[in-house]
């Protein structure tokens, strides 16, 4: 495995995205919805940088099995109102733009006062929708990565690092697909 940005990296990276949020949100009361499972980490760092009004809920999707994608599945049970709310919708990587484009489809359903989003990681020359996130943290190459809460069969998230995933990697893996 090759690390490509480091536990120093990351938190500077989110450092930087919470300081945009602020920059754009001010003190005003914010619902942000983090899209599980890869969000997981993020989510539990970046919230802890915000100083606003903030609640806080989930909607899990799942496309990837092993490293292709497959049928997107969204769980569209929110358990929390956003109607008339200020929203800003969590991910970790921004990669065809597909779970993006959905999620945020349904959310737009739901009546919320604003709509915006945010990634960690925007993988280049991947996207297949016209929509870009309005917060992205860092740009990286066409790699399957994981860590930092990415992961390869429900495996890595855990790493406090975020890397490229190699050939080597997927014989040793744990749970093969
Ligand atoms: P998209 O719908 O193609 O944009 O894919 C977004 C979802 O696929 C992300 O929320 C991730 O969970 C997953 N994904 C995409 N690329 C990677 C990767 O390199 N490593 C791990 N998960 C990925
Ligand atoms: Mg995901």
């Amino acid at each position: 495995m090759k690390i490509l940005l480091n536990q120093q990296q990351l938190e500077a990276g989110v450092e930087n995205l919470a300081d945009e949020i602020k920059g754009i949100y001010g003190h005003q009361p914010l619902t942000i919805i983090g899209i599980m499972t890869g969000s997981v980490v993020l989510l539990a760092d970046l919230i802890r940088k915000l100083e606003m009004p903030l609640r806080v809920g989930v909607v899990q999707t799942s496309s990837y099995r092993g490293t292709e994608r497959g049928p997107l599945t969204i769980n569209s049970e929110l358990m929390l109102d956003i109607t008339d709310r200020d929203v800003l919708l969590i991910d970790d990587i921004f990669d065809t733009g597909h779970t993006l484009k959905e999620v945020i489809q349904l959310m737009k359903s739901l009546g919320p006062a604003s709509l915006r989003s945010a990634v960690l990681l925007k993988k280049s020359g991947r996207q297949e929708v016209h929509l870009v996130p309005d917060f992205v943290a860092f740009d990286i190459p066409d790699e399957f990565v994981v860590g930092y809460g990415l992961d390869f069969n429900d495996e890595y998230r855990n790493l406090p690092y975020l890397a490229c995933l190699e050939t080597a990697d997927l014989e040793t893996s744990q749970y093969p697909a």
